[in-house]
């Protein structure tokens, strides 16, 4: 006998047409596609910790491809809107990574001009992405490293302050503020009081910093641990190691409840199961992130504590290799 339809209450209709207008959100503009991203469970490369749910949030998805859109975005609409930013201005600031590529996205969408100072011995790819926005490029001494591009930038904008926003995301308190507001609020959306811990890497430490405010202030505190290369030589782009390198304004090494490292191998070896096993493509800060969240959820499940672990999905796999070629070229 067939079962009869029950009608749906007020409350299931809302929450079909809920996730209905998640799913097909309409937007204003590029801007409003930075955050909620996805946030999803790990089943093939935590299964040797069954007891303890592992998540990965996928900042990739946002539409600058990383995790850098939420502070370059909150930088840049912090400074407009006290005018220390305003159109007359060039934004400048010495990147060659992610965050240069969300700076020059934001910029076209906002109608900001950008120079960004980078070495010149980066990879062509990182000069293509961020010219193809209208960026301007900036050559540093190859010798001197990224070291010499913030020396670079230092002296540009002093010789010529009124002409530039420098948004210096190291010490800019919008960096944490865009990952206080964002990534940690929506962490708690999405799983509340099962989140037990959040393990992510250090960079600026804006995600760390911003992400571990929010979890703490948490009616239950959240475990966050903070996770780094164990030496200064490695290939974990994105991470720094903080003893041998100009630590950022914005890091407080005493907010993390645990620090911990993880090498370049173990990162990489984990970026290839992430994409072999869960069809997930990310760079190696995110194999890292990993790797970390998965050697934590082992220890809980070996003593039977459960949990729920987090980690960031810093950006995508395609970012390390040279995009296709972008040519103004008709065959008709
Ligand atoms: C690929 C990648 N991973 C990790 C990070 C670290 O993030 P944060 O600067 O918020 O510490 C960055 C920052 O630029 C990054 O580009």
């Amino acid at each position: 006998m067939a079962c009869p339809r029950k009608t749906p209450s007020l409350v299931e209709r809302k929450i079909v047409v809920t996730l209905r207008l998640h799913r097909s959100r309409k937007l204003g503009s590029i801007l409003e596609a930075v955050g909620n991203t996805p946030l999803i469970r790990l089943d093939r490369v935590a299964r040797s910790a069954p007891s303890v749910e592992v998540y990965l949030k996928l900042e990739f998805a946002n539409p600058g491809g990383s995790v850098k859109d939420r502070p370059a975005l909150r930088m840049m609409q912090d400074a407009l809107a006290d005018g220390r930013l305003s159109k007359d201005k060039i934004l400048i600031d010495s990147t060659s990574g992610n965050t240069g590529v969300a700076y020059s996205l934001m910029g076209a969408a906002l109608g900001v001009k950008v120079q960004l100072v980078m070495p010149k011995n980066v990879t062509k790819a990182r000069k293509d992405i961020t010219r193809a926005f209208g960026t301007e490029l900036i050559f540093s001494d190859p010798m001197e490293g990224s070291d010499g591009a913030i020396r670079l930038v230092r002296k540009i904008v002093a010789e010529n302050p009124d002409k530039y926003f420098y948004p210096d995301q190291y010490s800019n308190p919008s960096n944490p503020l865009a990952h206080y507001h964002g990534t940690g609020a929506e962490i708690l959306d999405a799983l509340g009081d099962r989140v037990t811990h959040i393990v992510t890497g250090l960079g600026t430490s804006g995600t760390m910093m911003g992400t571990t405010r929010r979890l703490h202030e948490h009616t239950r505190r959240v475990h966050c641990i903070a996770m780094e290369p164990p030496d200064s030589l490695h290939g974990l782009e994105g991470l720094k190691h903080m003893a041998s390198s100009i630590v950022p304004p914005i890091y407080d090494y005493d907010l993390p409840d645990e620090h911990l490292t993880v090498t370049t191998e173990d990162g990489w070896d984990m970026t290839d199961r992430i994409l072999a096993e869960e069809g997930i493509y990310v760079g190696h800060s995110t194999g890292a992130n990993v790797f970390a969240a998965v050697q934590l959820a082992e220890k809980l499940h070996r003593e039977q504590q459960g949990g729920c672990v987090v980690t960031i999905a810093c950006d995508r796999g395609d970012r390390y290799f040279p995009p296709m070629k972008w040519e103004r070229k008709f065959a008709w």
